[in-house]
């Protein structure tokens, strides 16, 4: 991608650096990444994880991450421990996370887990000198999800600069969407929040735009002015987030996505979602053009190698 030429990488600025939060990196650190990510999509390398093992603990359910991770891992040539259910380790026999992290990070080069706890992933990676991926914990952050969600707009866009990005859904609790405001709001972004008012987007990021002084505006209407998006963000209303399901039953079928709704949008513009999706997105926008979620989920794959290897210092 031209965007990411005449740039110079050093990536052993990441080595042994643990991935927690999205501003863990900078805004060159996730272009290195995505350099190497497009370097792994145009030239799979088989051998690169040679004898390391990685290990994937998973507290709470994931089909993507954990399987775009274990792909990413076993195509070029690395090994995979681990769990995809607590229920099958001695989590229930009461051993503690932190007992835990201190066992598993003797067998593996480095760890990547998902936790429903805030916060777990930075107690983990504060326990162990083996490096630590965040692969989602609870409402607060996915990191990896984000780069490749930057690598799904820079490709799809060319640029990364200067974009308009609707975000539309479950913006208090959905940890995508903060971890991505947070990563795009060093590309000048505009962003369109589209919620219901019980899921707002959260004070704190709003006011980390504001001292930025980044343009957002708040709005529940979705089916007029997207004619504006680059990118549409679409996430799922995340049941189990909700502490009252009245709320929830409330806000499921706040927005459904339909492809006549994609009408007068932009010619570049890509509707992206971290998927799964319940209903947010009606099956009738899967075979427009502008519908790139399922390719964003395989590019998770070569954004995963990419984080990896630069962890590992492999590359
Ligand atoms: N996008 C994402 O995190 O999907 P999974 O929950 O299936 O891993």
């Amino acid at each position: 991608m031209q965007y990411l030429k005449c740039r110079i990488y050093n990536m052993n600025l990441m080595k042994n650096k643990s991935l927690v939060s999205i501003t863990d990196y900078s805004k060159d650190d996730y272009l290195r990444i995505l350099a190497l990510a497009e370097e792994f999509e145009n030239r799979p390398d088989p051998a690169v994880f040679k004898d390391k093992v990685v290990a994937t603990l998973f507290f709470e359910p994931s089909t993507r991450t954990r399987l775009s991770f274990e792909s990413a891992v076993l195509k070029m040539g690395g090994r995979i421990i681990g769990f995809s259910d607590s229920s099958s380790s001695s989590v229930t026999k009461g051993e503690t996370l932190y007992d835990t992290i201190k066992i598993v990070s003797n067998y593996c080069d480095l760890i990547v887990m998902r936790h429903p706890l805030e916060g777990a992933a930075r107690f983990a990676s504060e326990l162990t000198s083996v490096p630590v991926i965040n692969a989602g914990d609870g409402a607060n952050q996915h990191p990896t999800q984000t780069l490749l969600d930057l690598y799904s707009i820079l490709k799809t866009q060319g640029t990364l600069d200067n974009l308009t990005i609707f975000m539309v859904g479950d913006l208090k609790y959905g940890r995508t969407v903060h971890s991505l405001l947070m990563a795009m709001s060093q590309f000048q972004t505009t962003f369109h929040f589209v919620s219901p008012d019980e899921l707002k987007m959260p004070e704190e990021y709003k006011y980390y735009l504001n001292c930025l002084g980044l343009k957002y505006t708040e709005q529940k209407d979705f089916n007029s002015n997207i004619a504006s998006a680059d990118i549409i963000y679409m996430t799922r209303v995340q049941k189990e987030r909700f502490s009252d399901p009245i709320e929830y039953e409330r806000t499921k079928n706040a927005y459904v996505l339909k492809n006549k709704m994609l009408d007068g949008t932009k010619e570049n513009m890509k509707v992206l979602h971290p998927l799964p999706r319940v209903n947010e997105i009606d099956q009738d926008v899967d075979l427009n053009p502008k519908a790139y979620y399922f390719t964003q989920a395989l590019n998770g794959v070569y954004v995963r190698q990419a984080i990896i290897a630069s962890i590992l210092g492999l590359k």
